[in-house]
């Protein structure tokens, strides 16, 4: 194995999501097989301790793909060259916390890895954030690392675009390799829009396969876009593997490509395509060659689409609002 490793940060990494996800990089899920990586994690000071604990397992699985692993507190230490960035670490939501204090709690962490990540990431850094708010703290990252390409900054969509293809295919009775082109537009939350009216099952249209417009809109749609609500409730804590797996599928596929013939969704930064304000960091079907996206053009947006598509770009332009007034973008 000659190849340089590739330096992956992950932040959040003594976490739930953290625990599945190294594990998943280490052996070479997110690179392949024959590219090694060196691992650059970031953890709060107080979970620093937990995070040596997660190192000593990664240490056991003697993976061959893992040549270094770098971990601290010091966002400007541990994102030094890295070339892939996972912002996983985010504030939770505790009880009495009002949507403001998120946004402003999240908002410290965010201004502060994304100068980070300006200042010292490698030139061709792309940054993926999963943690909650993601979309927003993407766009307050974004705008605090003037010196990357904005493009490099994208929020996760994909767990989102795997619960529609999952509950379509169980809808069907049809395995979920058969269903294509499934999108998920707009934010990371109860607004997001699965849509139906473009994606395939089996070279069909997915929506006339349904043929069931209040299944679309009374159960497939809150079904997605509730999941995560439901599995908190189910398991006491949010999405983990699941998270994690998405993760890695995201930027697996933004690093190695989109396989031909179909679509991923990527929240990125709108260019105004489908009439989404610019700058916004919106879900979109994207495609990946090269390394690099496209948003997939020319699709047909009727008009319950368009409503929907709406309502949760305006919640986008909503947190940007909130955002800005707190001077953090
Ligand atoms: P967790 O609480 O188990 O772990 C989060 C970790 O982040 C903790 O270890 C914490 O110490 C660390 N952290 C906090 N602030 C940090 C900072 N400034 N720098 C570095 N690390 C920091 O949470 P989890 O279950 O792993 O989830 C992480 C985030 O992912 C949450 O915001 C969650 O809501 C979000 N999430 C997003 C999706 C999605 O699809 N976008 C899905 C599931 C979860
Ligand atoms: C998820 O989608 O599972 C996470 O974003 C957790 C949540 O708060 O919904």
């Amino acid at each position: 194995m000659t190849q340089a490793p590739v330096k992956v940060a992950v932040t959040g990494a003594a976490g739930q999501i953290g625990y599945s996800l190294l594990f998943r990089i280490a052996s070479g899920e997110l690179l392949g097989p024959d590219t090694p990586v060196q691992l650059h994690l970031l953890e709060i000071t107080p979970a620093l301790k937990a995070l040596e604990g997660v190192v000593m397992e990664l240490d056991d699985c003697a993976f061959p793909l893992l040549s270094k692993v770098v971990i601290g507190d010091d966002a400007t230490k541990v994102f030094d060259g890295v070339n892939l960035a996972m912002l996983v670490g985010a504030r939770p939501r505790t009880a009495g916390m009002e949507r403001g204090d998120l946004l402003s709690a999240n908002g410290a962490i965010f201004t502060a890895q994304g100068k980070a990540l300006n200042d010292v990431a490698a030139d061709d850094v792309k940054i993926l954030v999963t943690g909650n708010p993601a979309n927003t703290n993407a766009l307050i990252a974004m705008s605090n690392a003037p010196d990357i390409p904005a493009e490099r900054f994208n929020a996760l969509t994909r767990l989102d675009h795997n619960r529609a293809i999952s509950q379509l295919a169980a809808r069907l009775g049809v395995p979920v390799t058969e269903i294509k082109k499934m999108t998920i537009w707009g934010n990371h939350s109860a607004t997001q829009y699965p849509d139906l009216f473009n994606a395939e099952v089996n070279g069909a249209n997915a929506a006339e396969a349904v043929n069931d417009q209040g299944w679309i809109e009374n159960d497939f749609i809150p079904t997605v876009a509730k999941r995560g609500a439901a599995i908190i409730a189910a398991r006491g804590s949010s999405s983990a593997a699941s998270a994690a797996n998405a993760t890695i599928g995201h930027m697996h596929d933004w690093v190695l490509g989109t396989p031909e013939g179909d679509w991923v969704s990527m929240s990125v930064p709108s260019d105004g395509s489908y009439g989404v304000p610019e700058g916004l960091i919106s879900s979109f079907p994207c495609v990946v060659k090269d390394g690099k996206y496209e948003i997939v053009q020319g699709l047909e947006i009727n008009d319950f689409s368009r409503a929907k598509i709406d309502a949760s770009v305006a919640e986008l332009a909503d947190e940007k609002q909130a955002v800005t007034e707190l001077g953090l973008i």
